[in-house]
């Protein structure tokens, strides 16, 4: 890309600075799908991404403009700390990101929470971003990627500093229908400041036309619905479907064992007998993957199929995550509690068909898990993407392993050669692992050989790139008008 200069804006930045108990500075890749899709595009293009510095130590590790150069190891790229204060993250990232934006997108029976109060510190604090960008940008038409629904009101806001620039907004959840979307009290504002940006991405088709149908209820703007595109106050926004994906192949992938090895690693950690299958699943404990409801299908397979006892174990792996929130807090107590009961009932003396281990998981022995897996669970009641179903895939150079993927995580429009379930449908699940766990090897190979194929094509490069291209276009065209 020459002569154009890329910003990148997240919430969550992609390397994390924390103090130890002993005083040490540790580094932490966050569990973030958006991280691990974005970080790969930085390392190739190079730039700022601007974020907020959320570690103990983040403060002890920047220069004197809150700035430092990442992969910390061999640098590429220049992060840009923002640092919010406690009652900013409260009303900003606690508050009206997570209590109500993202509820109220994932349609998850979680009562979106608005509050006034919220809602002011969202504005200062895309305020106090927008200010960030203005000051960091070494000219007037930089290239803005805007990432998510902690900046919705952040490309008006630009735009209006900088006229001149490009920017590329990308909503990483879903975007519910008109109807719904229109319970938030600031609907308008919210459509408006997205509508600030160049180009307009969501995972899939479906969320851009829901987007289209709140623009239509709320808004006095042009949808010109063969373009894609929406007209406001004389600017055009372009409306696209742009499916995130990951780095082909993987870095962590490089540094792992033989399939061997990991099984090998995993069964001794868990301390499993040589014979017992290993079904995965690994996310952050949020309560819209649909943890419980897989660990229920797991206890109904035990019930109507009791020939898996004492042969299959099924590893959670779960980040605690926002855990500050009611509704997180409350999902990981329900988790341990069923997983008791359920080892209670099924369990035996050396044997329990539920490992839950709550932790951070770094990417090494994420992939470890992933290629140590017979059966990988995907759940999710609702999901913009989830790259967990596209890790597992790409983690799997040897061609096997099932992947069992909800019918509503965008990955499912992908990756259909996986076994697509309704993961409100216990017994259809139950059945799925059923059938995962019998599966010949050379249909697994079949079946992964085709998303595999898929995962390579699409890889995160081409969704950067072909935003980047839709944006290059409206670029030159607007330099032709002007
Ligand atoms: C989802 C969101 C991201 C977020 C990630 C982790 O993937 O779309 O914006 O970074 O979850 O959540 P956290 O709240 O820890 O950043």
């Amino acid at each position: 890309l020459p002569d154009v200069e890329i910003m990148v804006v997240s919430n969550r930045e992609p390397y994390i600075h924390n103090r130890t108990p002993e005083g040490e500075i540790s580094l932490q890749l966050p569990a973030s799908g958006l991280v691990s899709a974005l970080e790969p595009v930085m390392r190739t293009c190079g730039g700022t991404w601007i974020a907020h510095g959320s570690g103990s130590a983040d403060h002890d590790t920047v220069d004197e403009h809150d700035r430092l150069r990442v992969p910390p190891a061999h640098p590429e790229y220049t992060l840009r700390r923002v640092w919010l204060s406690d009652e900013e993250i409260d009303g900003h990232y606690y508050g009206f990101s997570n209590e109500g934006l993202w509820p109220l997108c994932h349609t998850a029976f979680v009562r979106p929470l608005f509050r006034a109060e919220d809602w002011e510190a969202y504005r200062a604090v895309n305020q106090k971003f927008a200010d960030v960008v203005v000051a960091e940008a070494g000219r007037e038409d930089p290239i803005v990627l805007v990432q998510d629904y902690h900046f919705a009101l952040l490309p008006r806001m630009i735009r209006n500093a900088l006229p001149k620039a490009t920017i590329i907004t990308f909503w990483h959840i879903p975007w519910p229908n008109g109807e719904t979307f229109g319970i938030c009290p600031w609907r308008e504002e919210i459509i408006d400041g997205l509508l600030g940006s160049t180009v307009l991405g969501f995972h899939t088709r479906q969320h851009c036309n829901n987007f289209l149908d709140a623009t239509d209820r709320f808004m006095e703007s042009r949808i010109d619905r063969e373009q894609g595109s929406v007209i406001l106050r004389g600017r055009d926004t372009l409306i696209r479907p742009y499916p995130i994906s990951i780095e082909w192949p993987p870095a962590a992938l490089a540094t792992q064992g033989s399939i061997a090895e990991c099984r090998r690693a995993v069964h001794a950690r868990l301390g499993l007998a040589d014979d017992v299958r290993i079904a995965v699943g690994i996310e952050r404990f949020d309560y819209t993957k649909g943890i419980l409801d897989r660990m229920a299908a797991v206890h109904d397979l035990l019930t109507q199929h009791p020939e898996w006892k004492e042969k299959i174990a099924f590893v959670q792996a779960a980040a605690p995550t926002r855990s500050k929130l009611g509704a997180y807090d409350k999902l990981q107590s329900d988790a341990v509690r069923l997983a008791d009961a359920i080892n209670a009932a099924h369990g035996t003396a050396g044997w329990k068909p539920i490992h839950l281990v709550i932790r951070h998981h770094d990417q090494r022995e994420v992939y470890e898990l992933f290629r140590a897996a017979d059966v990988c669970v995907v759940s999710s009641l609702h999901d913009g993407m989830n790259l967990v179903a596209k890790e597992f895939v790409a983690a799997r150079d040897d061609e096997q392993g099932v992947l069992v993927l909800s019918s509503f995580a965008g990955a499912s429009r992908e990756l259909s050669e996986a076994l697509i379930v309704n993961p409100y449908d216990t017994r259809a699940m139950a059945d799925a692992f059923a059938v995962a766990l019998r599966m010949p090897e050379s249909e697994q190979r079949d079946r992964m050989r085709l998303m595999r194929d898929v995962v390579r094509q699409r890889n995160v490069h081409r969704w950067a790139a072909q935003m980047l291209i839709d944006a290059a276009r409206i670029r030159r065209r607007e330099t032709i008008q002007a």
